[in-house]
């Protein structure tokens, strides 16, 4: 197992001299450079919401690693393959076998993107009045599970809400937690158990294979269904790779297809680990489950063989699959994240630990423990890096986790955490560089830092589109 606190000689940990990058850069985009004036304003039109900024006032987005991808020579190539047949494109095809070979279901229906894949499959598998018990809420999948009737229960292992706990597997279920929602719930009153690999929320963290055997072992005595959330499945087999007994000598792609292999079905944000810009799919085994979700998504996507997507897309998705599944890549992958958390532990800047797969995440709680949670410490920390250096990040924490539907009141997660995503194969090392450099200046304010008020707040997912002032 490796030390999270490895310091930032990647060649040690990975047995080789670099995490350096198996590709190299044939196209570039211009970034646009800002005054510290101009951020002012722009963070002031956008009500302190960094996903209210005009993207043209960001230098380093690292709002999100979802469609942010860089697409391959060889995936640009497959988009001028597309078909744009209104049914039965070949590329659905392609897709299609591919999804089966990589994941392993035997149905797969395409969807926009995961929040199309999250609705259809919600709708379909939960009874008004059912429970889903799960590693971790997302904010978009609790919200179908809610509109569906649902209610989500956490049951992820306490550590998962430490920021500091060094568990090497922070995404594991908490058996005893899942068998407790089980007996008080009953059996039945269970839509489907609601796995994560990796779990966004927690800072993107890992769930061990030995976990989820368990899981399936419970699921099975009990005759409950155990759906994935495959958004990031290939990171999380990176650090099953690299981390669980047994795994070292077997493949990215063998580890993602013996997960897949132990659940019922997976639904997909391709937009994260599939290496796209646009694109989602649901793929299961089961062939009922199976007509009732391509009748669905007819009425909310489009035809069962494009589901929302160009010809063109699903072609470039297919390619990026089997690009995605490639050891030498996700090692570089998940080499640059790490590479920025240990710049920044380094200089004792609060960040959750181990790193994650997709991002890293500050504890603004630690950055900022002068300022309430519900003054907004997190959404804070984000307008602050906005306004150091252009550079965009996420919250995490009170405002992306939403009232609570039944009393209307803040859901206060112990977990306030503002997220550094980085897009994949984008920004260089020495983009990272600069990141934590700034996060280092930020975090040298940090006492003269006053928090935030909620002005305007949309009814749903309200941290895309709230509005906020300083108290
Ligand atoms: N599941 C997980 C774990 C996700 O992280 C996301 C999206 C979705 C489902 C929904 O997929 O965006 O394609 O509709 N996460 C993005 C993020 C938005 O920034 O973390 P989508």
């Amino acid at each position: 197992m490796s030390d999270p606190h490895t310091p930032r000689t990647m060649g040690q940990q990975f047995g080789r001299r670099s995490w350096a990058e198996p590709w190299k850069i044939k196209v570039v985009e211009p970034l646009t450079m800002t005054t510290r004036a101009q951020r002012e304003q722009a963070l002031r039109e956008a009500g302190f919401n960094t996903f209210l900024l005009r993207s043209d006032d960001v230098y380093i987005d690292l709002l999100t690693d979802s469609g942010t991808n860089a697409m391959s020579d060889r995936q640009w190539a497959g988009m001028m393959l597309g078909d744009e047949a209104y049914a039965g494109s070949r590329n659905f095809y392609h897709l299609e076998a591919v999804i089966q070979q990589c994941y392993g279901y035997r149905y797969v229906v395409p969807t926009h993107q995961g929040r199309g894949a999250e609705h259809l499959i919600s709708r379909t598998a939960i009874r008004p009045g059912q429970v889903i018990p799960g590693n971790m809420y997302f904010t978009t999948t609790r919200l179908h599970q809610e509109l569906a009737g649902g209610r989500f229960v956490d049951v992820i292992i306490d550590a998962a809400h430490d920021p500091h706990d060094p568990h090497p597997f922070k995404g594991n279920v908490d058996l005893a937690k899942l068998e407790a929602v089980i007996a008080s719930e009953g059996a039945a009153n269970i839509a489907y158990v609601s796995l994560a690999g990796t779990v966004n929320m927690a800072g993107g963290q890992p769930v061990s294979m030995a976990c989820v055997k368990d899981v399936r072992a419970l699921c099975d005595r009990h005759g409950v269904k155990l759906y994935l959330d495959a958004t990031r499945l290939v990171e999380n087999a990176f650090f099953i790779q690299e981390r669980e007994p047994g795994y070292a000598d077997r493949s990215i792609a063998q580890i993602v297809r013996e997960l897949c292999d132990l659940t019922d079905a997976a639904w997909m944000s391709a937009k994260k680990d599939s290496l796209v810009n646009i694109g989602g799919w649901l793929a299961v085994n089961d062939e009922g489950l199976f007509e009732e979700l391509r009748n669905l998504v007819v009425v909310y996507e489009g035809l069962h063989t494009y589901g929302g997507l160009a010809g063109r897309d699903m072609e470039a998705m297919a390619i990026g699959i089997t690009e995605s599944m490639q050891d030498d890549y996700i090692r570089s992958r998940i080499g640059q994240v790490r590479y920025l958390g240990e710049l920044l532990a380094d200089w004792e800047i609060p960040i959750v630990r181990p790193t994650g797969g997709h991002a890293v995440f500050l504890d603004a709680r630690a950055f900022y423990p002068h300022v309430p949670q519900d003054q907004f410490p997190a959404q804070l920390l984000a307008a602050e890096l906005y306004l150091d250096a252009g550079i965009r990040a996420m919250e995490r924490g009170i405002v992306s986790a939403g009232r609570d539907p039944q009393t209307g009141e803040h859901q206060f997660p112990k977990l306030e955490l503002t997220r550094l995503t980085v897009p994949r194969r984008v920004y260089t090392q020495a983009h990272m560089d600069v990141v934590a450099e700034s996060v280092k200046a930020v975090f040298d304010q940090r006492a003269a830092a006053t928090g935030l008020r909620i002005v305007y707040e949309p009814k749903y997912l309200r941290f895309f589109q709230a509005r906020f002032e300083r108290v």
